[in-house]
């Protein structure tokens, strides 16, 4: 099964896609997490995409459908997938047909801007395997250390306050509009957010399955 997963900055997109993943037995893929692995690396797409990144821009469509098509062709991904935060914009979309890649559902998480706002400021990431927690909602075992690997959890620099705001504004330019284009595929399908990461589960599964 190949899915997307939809949704604002914060959303939950990668703490549901993890639990799914675990549960269908397929790769959640996340264009962000790779990205930020490509500028840890210091590699060409990695250089190109760390300012952007870290003001809340989009990175451009070819240096991110790159990515995802090399991710897509592993093995690993030949029983499906579960692409978390891709595609963003219209043309990633397209460009995703093109590769001849079908999908089978686009699960948009829904959640309110005030509470997108206030998970972000609290959300921690391990420093070593990118691990995400949330200092009120997931924390850590031992405060500031990842359960995973043990290294340190820190503050995304793209969740600082005024940077999430402008990521927000990004979202509503141009990622919204591929739900429209997805409901017109027949394809979307809704999960409001729930304030429990578990209620979001059950509800994303149903949706899954439905
Ligand atoms: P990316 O890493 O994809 O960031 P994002 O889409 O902004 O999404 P987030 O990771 O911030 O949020 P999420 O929805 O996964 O929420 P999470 O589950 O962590 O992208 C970063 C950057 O890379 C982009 O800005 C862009 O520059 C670039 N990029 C990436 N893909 C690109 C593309 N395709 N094209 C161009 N550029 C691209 O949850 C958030 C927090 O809330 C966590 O702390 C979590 O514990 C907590 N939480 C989750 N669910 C709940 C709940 N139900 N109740 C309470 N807390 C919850």
């Amino acid at each position: 099964m190949n899915l997307i997963f939809l949704g604002a900055p914060g959303a939950g997109k990668g703490t549901q896609a993890e639990i799914v993943c675990d549960k269908l037995g397929i790769p959640a893929i996340s264009t962000g997490n790779m990205l930020r692995e490509a500028v840890k690396n210091g590699t060409p797409a990695g250089l190109a995409a760390k300012e952007r990144m870290d003001k809340g821009d989009l990175v451009p469509d070819d240096i991110v459908i790159g990515i995802l098509k090399d991710r897509i062709a592993q093995d690993d991904c030949k029983n499906g997938f579960i692409l978390d935060g891709f595609p963003r914009t219209v043309e990633q979309a397209e460009a995703l047909e093109k590769m001849g890649v079908k999908i089978d559902k686009v699960i948009e998480i829904s959640v309110p801007d005030e509470k997108i706002i206030a998970r972000l400021s609290g959300r921690r990431v391990c420093e070593g395997c990118g691990a995400s927690y949330h200092m009120e909602y997931k924390p850590t075992k031992t405060e500031g250390i990842c359960d995973s690997c043990g290294a340190k959890v820190v503050q995304r620099v793209d969740d600082k306050p005024e940077t999430v705001l402008s990521r927000l504004e990004t979202y509503r330019e141009k990622t919204a509009p591929l739900k429209g284009y997805y409901e017109n595929k027949g394809m979307l399908k809704t999960v409001i957010g729930q304030d429990e990461i578990a209620d979001t589960s059950k509800l994303t599964l149903a949706a899954i399955e439905g």
